[in-house]
């Protein structure tokens, strides 16, 4: 027992508290090895100044940006690390991160249905990182750069260094830990907004998803530093694995406006003015090569309606300029109107059927969940739909059936889109890379008759949804070109 400096009862209570609450921190930080994640937080808000004091724990700061990096041989990456490194260094206490606690790997693993073999990998390098104080710092700083400063841009964690010195191939597996903390993160988040648990679990199979193209491309578990961002999305509460896709709400970004005809329903899209195409209707990064055909659209609206270049279903830009009478037509899609946006994980197995599922869920989930945020749409921007596998994958292929079943549209592209997502690499040779699957040999095709592989982007509007599987738009399209 302790006595109390003569004071009022007030006052007296106060310190009782006080003292009783730095107890607890003090138990917490010291006993518990593995730092809370939203307690490292209040923490870190609560403290006066940049130093915090835990009983005789005094952290200064003193592990420098430099001093770890240079222990780590990544001097050169101090630019990356600067920012918040000091409210890192005193938010961790020199404790042991959360993330790195083998039962929370364990559970997060679960949820990610990481087979054994990744498990043990992973829980093999978090003991490596746990022992080493200047990984543990570093993972930890990432963690938080990644998930709590969102205005860290995404370029500069992709072009994080690889810890080869300290952790040799194990390097990936170090990246690999944060893209699992996002399980447990996104799960968080998705109990404040009042998801239901399954929708965590099975957006943490992207987790899986990343691990496995690792294992792919390189016979190891990891995760590449490029991919980091992206699980951003997840611990935001704004992207929501339903059925077979991914879906989040955004503003409509694509180089149309559609319009929809009153009487017959026919959606025709024109496209935004100053888009400039190339032959044959497509858009593509840099300089047009010499000979090559290109024009620039142009839009404008009168009294009498919509006048400007088509763009057919098909995805390709016309050059003839047509005028859709206002009172025949009315405006369907504008840049910049909420839709629901698509994203495909890997694995495969993108039937119609399975897609149409996925978008009926999609339809229940967020009027009941955000309510306040309407859509008007679906929308897409994917090497999946490139407009040239509608010619040139096979009629059963999901990939062309899909395509048939939704508006597609140019998309700027550097002309080697979706090599990564299927041969695992950007670089590829026509002489040497696997033709194992038809897409991959008319993606080989398409670079040996060099012909660019090309992203584009789809629309499907709401009041056309229930026309999924009957080709609404290729179906009704109103005029001769495309
Ligand atoms: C998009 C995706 C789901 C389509 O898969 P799918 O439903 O099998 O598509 P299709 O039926 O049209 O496939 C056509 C052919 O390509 C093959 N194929 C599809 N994806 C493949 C891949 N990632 N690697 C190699 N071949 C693939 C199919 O096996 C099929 O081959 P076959 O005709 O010789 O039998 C699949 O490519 C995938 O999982 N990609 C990774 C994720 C991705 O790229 N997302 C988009 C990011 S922008």
């Amino acid at each position: 027992m302790f006595a109390l400096p003569a004071m009022g009862s007030g006052r007296r209570l106060c310190v009782v508290l006080l003292v009783a609450f730095v107890a607890v921190l003090v138990f917490d930080v010291r006993h518990r090895l593995c730092v809370d994640y939203l307690g490292a937080l209040r923490l870190l808000a609560d403290s006066a100044s940049k130093n915090v004091i835990l009983g005789d724990c005094v952290v200064t700061g003193a592990e420098s940006l430099s001093s770890v990096l240079t222990a780590l041989s990544i001097a050169d990456s101090a630019e990356l690390f600067a920012p918040h490194w000091e409210e890192s260094v005193a938010a961790l206490a020199g404790a042991t991160p959360w993330l790195l606690a083998p039962d929370r790997i364990q559970s997060q693993s679960t949820d990610a249905a990481l087979p054994d073999e990744a498990v043990r990998e992973v829980l093999r390098v978090a003991q490596l990182v746990s022992d080493d104080p200047d990984l543990r710092l570093l993972l930890w700083h990432c963690c938080r750069l990644l998930y709590e400063h969102l205005d860290y841009p995404a370029q500069m964690v992709t072009r994080w260094p690889n810890l080869d010195q300290r952790l040799g191939k194990d390097s990936p597996l170090f990246y690999f830990l944060l893209t699992l903390a996002s399980v447990c993160l996104a799960r968080q988040k998705h109990e404040e907004l009042g998801i239901p648990g399954d929708v965590a679990c099975a957006n943490a199979k992207n987790v899986f998803g990343h691990g496995e193209r690792q294992v792919l491309t390189t016979g190891r578990w990891g995760t590449e530093q490029r991919l980091l961002p992206w699980m951003r999305n997840h611990t935001t509460g704004e992207l929501f694995r339903l059925g077979r896709l991914h879906f989040m709400i955004r503003p409509f970004r694509g180089c149309v406006r559609a319009f929809r005809n009153r009487e017959s329903g026919a959606v025709a899209a024109l496209a935004v003015d100053g888009t400039r195409f190339v032959e044959p209707g497509i858009l593509l990064h840099g300089k047009v090569a010499e000979g090559r055909r290109a024009w620039v659209a142009s839009f404008s609206e009168d009294g009498d309606g919509y006048h400007g270049v088509p763009v057919s279903p098909w995805g390709y830009a016309c050059e003839e300029e047509i005028t859709l009478d206002r009172s025949g037509w009315e405006p369907a899609l504008t840049p910049g109107d909420p839709m629901i946006e698509v994203h495909i994980p890997g694995g495969g197995g993108m039937t119609v059927e399975r897609v149409r599922d996925a978008m009926t869920h999609a339809l229940d989930f967020f009027p009941r969940y955000f309510p306040e945020r309407p859509f008007v749409g679906f929308v897409c921007t994917s090497w999946v739909f490139n407009a040239r596998f509608s010619e040139i994958l096979p009629p059963e292929a999901n990939i062309r059936q899909n395509q048939e079943q939704v508006y597609l549209y140019p998309v700027s592209s550097g002309g080697r889109d979706g090599v990564y997502f299927i041969f695992g690499t950007d670089v590829v040779d026509p002489a040497t890379s696997p033709r194992d699957t038809s897409i991959q040999r008319v993606m080989l095709s398409e670079l040996e008759a060099e012909r660019p592989l090309l992203t584009g982007g789809m629309f499907l509007l709401l009041d056309d949804f229930s026309a999924f599987g009957k080709q609404a738009y290729r179906g009704r399209w109103p005029f001769e070109v495309g």
